[in-house]
């Protein structure tokens, strides 16, 4: 990799190890603009697809986070060409690839190197990843992946750690999803793009980032129809071409803003965005007394007064999305009544509620349900940050409670919001990130004054 990323330069530093915490003083509300980034998640199964060509593919608009760096990395380690052309643009070219088998201690810590299966699996006709791990959330099983690959003829076995997918002959094949997974469309998509014959996907994901990945795909000569509705129809060619293409932007990270804004009683317009893509949140924030504003390429979030309770049940897109239900339940638990949140995703989503009623919320959990019971106001708190949205929900807390509130174990909320401090404190958040107990103190003094 010819340039270095922010986060890479760091971590080669050895600053980014250590005691990384938010240190927030909240009340201020958040007023200004704020220009989102390309969307993680899309962005993991596009490096993936970007590999399958031997020409080159330039990728704009990448966010330059954990789990992106750590994923280009091991694209790097395969011995595909990686150049840097700028923070948000990176050249791959996959002609070099000469290694098949993705392992190292950064790799097992991230979810979407599972990617790197379909893809490899697709171009080779083998592939070794270690088994994958992210946010901890819930038990996670890659079993609707491994059907995929199975069917379309391939061997796929757990070794030592490492799954392991191996055929002759890759076919396409008719596959019927048991549940709708963003991780196995997507990944059985990847290899079915260079199967030989039609692979019907039925009862697939629709989110914006399944999409985006097939356009990309497409721009590469494959031939995939349907993304963005349950029926994803592929038929196969006998290889892709260079590209160059345009990650769509986070509409978790913008939702994130429009949350922090509606938290804070601001006043933030959230630019670079799909507005299309944030119509169930908009739609959600209007429902609790939120002023929302939709143009071409940004929305607008007012509010004012108290928010009012409301009921959320997570579900697959275009349904409210399971990561953005730690930010609501920070919504709903400054809101006037009594709010429930339904986890219908993830199992073990709600780990960050002993951390928010650290800071004086009044949320149960009964099962996949929270039950939250509003209160005028939060009081900072020193929380932990369980995994990436939790965490970014916790800083909201933080911005919007009396006093201050450090966040630790932040590695998780680095993972996927690039910037955030920054853009934060661009809105008039008080916030920074800390290292050390002078960093803090310093911190302290200057709030105080
Ligand atoms: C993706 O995870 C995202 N990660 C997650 O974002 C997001 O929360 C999730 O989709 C849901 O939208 C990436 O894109 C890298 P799933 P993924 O497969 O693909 C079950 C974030 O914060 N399932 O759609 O792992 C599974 O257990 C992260 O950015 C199986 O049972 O999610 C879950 O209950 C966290 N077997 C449900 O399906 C399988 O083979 C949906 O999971 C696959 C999934």
């Amino acid at each position: 990799m010819k340039m270095e990323s922010a986060w890479i330069g760091r971590r080669k530093k050895g600053m980014v190890i250590g005691m990384e915490q938010y240190i927030i003083k909240g009340g201020n509300p958040l007023v200004g603009e704020v220009a989102i980034g390309g969307a993680k998640n899309a962005a993991l199964g596009i490096l993936a697809g970007a590999i399958m060509a031997d020409e080159s593919v330039i990728l704009h608009n990448l966010p330059d986070v954990r789990d992106i760096n750590v994923l280009l990395e091991a694209i790097e380690g395969s011995g595909a060409i990686v150049e840097r052309k700028s923070r948000h643009t990176v050249l791959l070219n996959g002609s070099t690839i000469y290694n098949m088998t993705v392992d190292n201690s950064y790799i097992k810590k991230m979810r979407a190197s599972y990617y790197l299966l379909g893809a490899m699996l697709g171009k080779y006709h083998h592939a070794e990843v270690s088994l994958p791990g992210g946010c901890n959330i819930g038990s996670r099983p890659i079993d609707q992946h491994l059907k995929g690959f199975r069917a379309m003829g391939a061997t796929a076995v757990v070794r030592n750690g490492m799954i392991v997918v191996d055929t002759e002959h890759l076919m396409g094949a008719h596959i019927y999803f048991d549940m709708v997974s963003v991780g196995a469309t997507i990944n059985v998509m990847l290899a079915a793009v260079l199967a030989d014959g039609r692979t019907v996907l039925e009862n697939c994901a629709k989110e914006p980032h399944v999409v985006d990945v097939a356009n990309l795909l497409n721009t590469m000569g494959a031939r995939i129809k349907g993304a963005g509705t349950d029926v994803i129809r592929i038929d196969g060619v006998e290889k892709l071409h260079g590209a160059d293409y345009s990650v769509i932007p986070d509409q978790i990270e913008a939702g994130t803003f429009m949350f922090a804004a509606a938290a804070t009683r601001g006043d933030v317009t959230v630019k670079n965005v799909i507005p299309k893509h944030l119509e169930c949140l908009t739609s959600k924030l209007r429902e609790i007394g939120c002023e929302v504003s939709e143009f071409d390429d940004a929305v607008r979030v007012v509010s004012k007064g108290r928010l009012s309770h409301s009921t959320i049940k997570t579900l697959p897109y275009p349904g409210f999305p399971t990561d953005m239900q730690p930010q609501m339940a920070v919504l709903l638990a400054l809101s006037e009544g009594t709010s429930t949140i339904t986890e219908s995703i993830f199992e073990n989503r709600f780990k960050y509620v002993d951390e928010l009623n650290r800071m004086g919320s009044d949320i149960k959990v009964e099962g996949n349900t929270a039950i939250i019971n509003g209160i005028p106001a939060l009081m900072g708190a020193q929380v932990t940050a369980p995994d990436l949205r939790a965490g970014a929900a916790l800083v909201i807390a933080g911005l919007a409670a009396d006093g201050i509130t450090t966040v630790e174990d932040i590695g998780y909320i680095l993972r996927g919001y690039e910037d955030f401090a920054c853009k934060l404190r661009s809105l008039g958040g008080m916030i920074e990130e800390v290292e050390s107990e002078r960093e803090i103190q310093k911190f302290k003094m200057s709030v105080v004054g």
